[in-house]
């Protein structure tokens, strides 16, 4: 194990009722102006909406509502977030919906306290804001565990780059597993397969050889499998949604990365297909993953062989390490295509003029993994998803 550090700043309330139960001792700490930030309109329709604004107005607060937050978050609508935060002197925000709104409002919170460009101050100067409206969250779409942590994926629309930065902590986050089951089908499994994928790219960091964390990041991965699996045959079972739920906020909360330099560079060419594209989180995602890892294979046999074993269940016995190793790529390619999602870029709808060297060129190298790819891979990488 590395050494390290972990501290954890956000409360979760995690179950049914969690928001009737908690919101208004947590309201009563924080001043009368509250922003309440949402995405295309989907809590209007489940009725959420109704419930918060109620505990909200029933706590006394003055709401005033930042609304339309799209998927994939641009800069420019942080900016309209900001802008509006100032305008209404907002004392606190809080963010419900997935993880676009959820990260759109951590930036938000920091942007409204400084004129500072923060993409300026973050990406050029390296530097990193200090001060922040507190917020928080309500989950009603799993998948990305955006609530458990500070970092926010923002898509810089004029400069084509899709990348992090970084906000405030959420001062609490609710998990009602009841929230999310209005969510449509295509979005559980994208959610599914996205806090499958954090797990597998924390997993494939550093050190390599077996250790708690990756003990404990085989079980989350082996709940999503089949918990997914479970909620495919049954959307209404709420159990299963509770594991997904929570095995997503374990995927992104850094307990799984205690002790690792993860490796996240699926994550990185995702991001900047997205910039380019505009295209689904998750789905873009499955599509990259094993080509990529096929690329990867050499490297980091002995993780994917004990990925095969430990949670795809493939019987190790008499087999060399590459067996298993294969076993593990064919078993999520399986996997991919057991659930529905895309195998290729096409069947996204990326159009295929797509301009794939710009995206390979522009895509950052991560340093956490057995292999380091280059630039020129990461292109053949994008050319096989096509
Ligand atoms: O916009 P509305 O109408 O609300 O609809 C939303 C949206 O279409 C809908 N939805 C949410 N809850 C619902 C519901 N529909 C019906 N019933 C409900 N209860 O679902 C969609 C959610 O979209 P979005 O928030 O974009 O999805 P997701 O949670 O997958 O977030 C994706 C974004 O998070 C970033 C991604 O890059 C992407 O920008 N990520 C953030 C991470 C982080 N901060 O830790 C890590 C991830 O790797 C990821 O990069
Ligand atoms: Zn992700």
């Amino acid at each position: 194990m590395n050494s390290f550090t972990y501290r954890y700043p956000v409360t979760v309330y995690f179950g049914e009722k969690a928001a009737e139960k908690n919101l208004p001792a947590e309201l009563s700490k924080v001043g009368k102006n509250v922003m309440l930030a949402y995405g295309g309109g989907s809590v209007k329709r489940n009725g959420i909406y109704d419930e918060l604004m109620g505990l909200l107005t029933a706590a006394g607060k003055n709401v005033t509502e930042f609304s339309g937050i799209m998927s994939n978050p641009t800069y420019a609508k942080v900016q309209e977030g900001a802008g509006i935060a100032r305008e209404n002197e907002i004392d606190f925000i809080l963010a419900v919906d997935g993880g676009s709104v959820i990260d759109c409002c951590k930036v938000v919170s920091a942007q409204a306290k400084t004129d500072v460009d923060l993409w300026e101050m973050e990406t050029v100067k390296h530097e990193n804001p200090t001060e922040f409206i507190p917020m928080g969250a309500v989950v009603t779409a799993f998948g990305t565990g955006a609530e458990m942590n500070n970092g926010a994926v923002i898509t810089n629309e004029e400069k084509k780059v899709k990348g992090p930065l970084w906000g405030a902590f959420y001062d609490f986050a609710i998990l009602d597993p009841a929230y999310t089951m209005t969510m449509p089908m295509s979005q559980v499994i994208s959610g599914a397969f996205d806090a499958l994928s954090h797990c597998m790219e924390t997993y494939m960091g550093t050190p390599c050889e077996s250790n708690l964390s990756d003990e404990i990041n085989e079980a989350c991965q082996r709940s999503i499998i089949r918990n997914l699996r479970v909620t495919l045959k049954n959307p209404q079972d709420i159990k299963a949604r509770s594991e997904l739920v929570w095995a997503a906020a374990m995927g992104e909360n850094g307990i799984l990365k205690i002790g690792k330099v993860t490796d996240f560079q699926a994550h990185m060419l995702e991001h900047q297909l997205g910039a380019y594209t505009n295209c689904n989180h998750g789905q873009g995602l499955a599509v990259i993953h094993p080509v990529l890892y096929r690329h990867m294979l050499p490297e980091a046999a002995p993780q994917f062989a004990r990925l095969a074993v430990n949670v795809w269940g493939v019987d190790p016995d008499g087999k060399t390490e590459g067996d298993p190793a294969n076993a593990f790529i064919d078993a999520l390619t399986s996997f991919i295509g057991e659930v529905s999602l895309p195998t290729t870029f096409a069947e996204m709808g990326i159009p295929a003029d797509t301009d794939y060297k710009a995206i390979a060129d522009s895509t950052i190298l991560t340093g956490g993994c057995c292999k380091k790819f280059t630039k020129d891979e990461l292109l053949a990488v994008l050319h096989e998803c096509r």
